[in-house]
């Protein structure tokens, strides 16, 4: 008898089943407000809230792929083409450069990006600054006119004033209770800072009819949420 498992009825070979798309997510607490709104957009995301140690998980219908990673790791793994599209801070991207697309705001993760000085002190004309963000840090200060010695910490950040080290931090605020709880405050706002999707250039023209749905589905939804 023939064998018509990978047969279409007129005998033409069926194509194979299409491979699932790649989105790069950062492990964390965002994940909690990631999966509702991907959710929102047609694309069931439970496995994303499941506590579990697995680093790729796929959804329910098979349609995505995750890929859970450390927030600096997610462009790297879009940009190689390991995911077709990854949800990445603006901090991140501000502070290398990607050859990436950047087509949505996702508007999660929401915090901003600030220089802070411990409570009412007097700063030095050139002072040491801490950070995690040194390009950012530096294109700031340049901005301002201002000469800084921009020194690069891993994080913590907040403890460099309080032991000498530094006299100011460029770093993120979400809630100030880190800033608060270290006796410092916050001086000057240098941006606002969101999550982003983004996608590999050559991945989003080769997979286009089915990335742009999912992206306009996202797009959608962010408009929705900020109504
Ligand atoms: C981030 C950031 C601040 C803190 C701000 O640190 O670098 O330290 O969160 O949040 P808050 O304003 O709500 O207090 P993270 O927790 O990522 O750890 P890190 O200091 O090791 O970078």
């Amino acid at each position: 008898m023939q064998d018509t498992r990978n047969s279409e009825p007129n005998g033409a070979t069926a194509r194979p089943p299409l491979r699932p798309l790649t989105l790069a997510v950062p492990k964390g607490r965002i994940l909690k407000v990631l999966a509702p709104l991907l959710r929102q957009a047609g694309i069931s995301a439970d496995c994303l809230l499941t506590e579990d140690r697995r680093l790729v998980r796929e959804n329910e219908d098979q349609s995505m792929r995750f890929l859970l990673l450390k927030p600096d790791d997610v462009p790297t793994y879009v940009e190689y083409g390991s995911a077709d599209l990854g949800v990445v801070g603006r901090d991140t991207l501000l502070e290398r450069n990607y050859e990436l697309y950047q087509p949505v705001d996702l508007r999660v993760g929401a915090c901003r990006m600030v220089v802070a000085a411990p409570m009412g002190a007097v700063i030095p004309t050139v002072p040491r600054v801490a950070t995690k963000y040194p390009r950012i840090a530096q294109k700031y200060f340049a901005s301002r006119g201002m000469q800084a010695e921009v020194i690069f910490v891993q994080g913590s950040v907040e403890l460099a004033p309080v032991t000498g080290l530094a006299d100011l931090i460029v770093d993120l605020v979400e809630t100030g209770t880190t800033l608060r709880e270290n006796g410092l405050e916050e001086r000057e706002l240098i941006c606002p800072i969101s999550s982003l999707l983004v996608a590999n250039r050559s991945l989003f023209k080769l997979h286009h009819e089915r990335i742009a749905p999912l992206v306009d589905g996202l797009r959608r939804a962010v408009e929705q949420n900020a109504r």
